[in-house]
């Protein structure tokens, strides 16, 4: 079976790979061109279609996990892309850059779906947050394995902030936070989703999960937390798995 192109645009850069959508693994190497600058839409177009063009074995649908809630292929906020982005048919963008069917979902909701059929959450029943801690926090919700699209808990108010203003792995960054400053706030924020959801198991995801060991053990909630297991090509198989699903509906 022939590989399936998922990509991943972040706040630095797109990320794309082959992934056989089967196993739910990346084939290969990542790829990856810087994300240009806010991500206005000509140079976002740009970037996707140098990003396909390297990957001439993948055929079929390209899959596209993107920092905005996406219904229908259309995005419908935009916080750390271009404002332009609101409204705009982003499937419609990919597919014209890509010059073949183009699925477009949420990045969280795409992690979350690689690391339930692929990774952390393989298997788990009950209600599952997976959470991406990177230049925002996303969040993606699964009730015995269905997701629950775009819930985008990154922006619940938590102590008179949003929560990715508090607690993103971009503000630990800028505030210099070490890491039991950093966990107390993200304590905070789970506590906040504890409340509203009571989920049976955290996944903790994004760049900073591949450090868990140096501050797993000070994350606290009534649940089980555990880390992503896919790591930086969550979003890159989980776009994959989107547009092979949906390109096969
Ligand atoms: C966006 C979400 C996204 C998250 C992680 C938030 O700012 O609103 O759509 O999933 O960042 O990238």
């Amino acid at each position: 079976m022939r590989a399936t192109l998922g990509i991943d645009l972040g706040g630095s850069a797109i990320k794309a790979g082959a992934v056989d959508a089967a196993a739910g693994k990346v084939v290969g190497e990542v790829q990856s061109v810087p994300t240009p600058p806010g991500a206005p839409l000509a140079a976002t177009r740009d970037a996707l279609a140098t990003l396909v063009a390297r990957f001439p074995e993948c055929g079929g649908a390209v899959g596209l996990a993107f920092p905005s809630v996406i219904k229908h292929g259309v995005a419908h906020t935009a916080t750390n892309v271009a404002q332009a982005w609101i409204g705009t048919d982003a499937a419609a963008l990919l597919t014209a850059a890509a010059g073949r069917p183009g699925y477009v979902v949420n990045d969280a909701d795409a992690a979350g779906m690689a690391e339930m059929r692929a990774g952390a959450g393989r298997g788990e029943r009950g209600v599952v947050m997976m959470l991406t801690f990177g230049t925002g926090i996303g969040t993606a919700l699964f009730v015995d394995g269905r997701l629950w699209p775009n819930t985008e808990l990154g922006h619940l108010e938590v102590d008179g902030q949003e929560a990715e203003h508090r607690a993103s792995a971009r503000t630990r960054t800028v505030e210099r936070l070490d890491w039991p400053a950093w966990c107390e706030r993200v304590n905070r924020v789970l506590e906040r989703y504890h409340a509203l959801l009571w989920p049976d198991l955290y996944i903790i995801g994004g760049g900073v999960s591949e450090r868990f060991e140096e501050f797993g053990d000070l994350l606290r909630a009534p649940a089980r937390i555990v880390p992503a297991q896919l790591r930086q090509t969550a979003g890159v198989v989980g776009a994959a798995l989107y547009a092979a699903d949906a390109a096969g509906r």
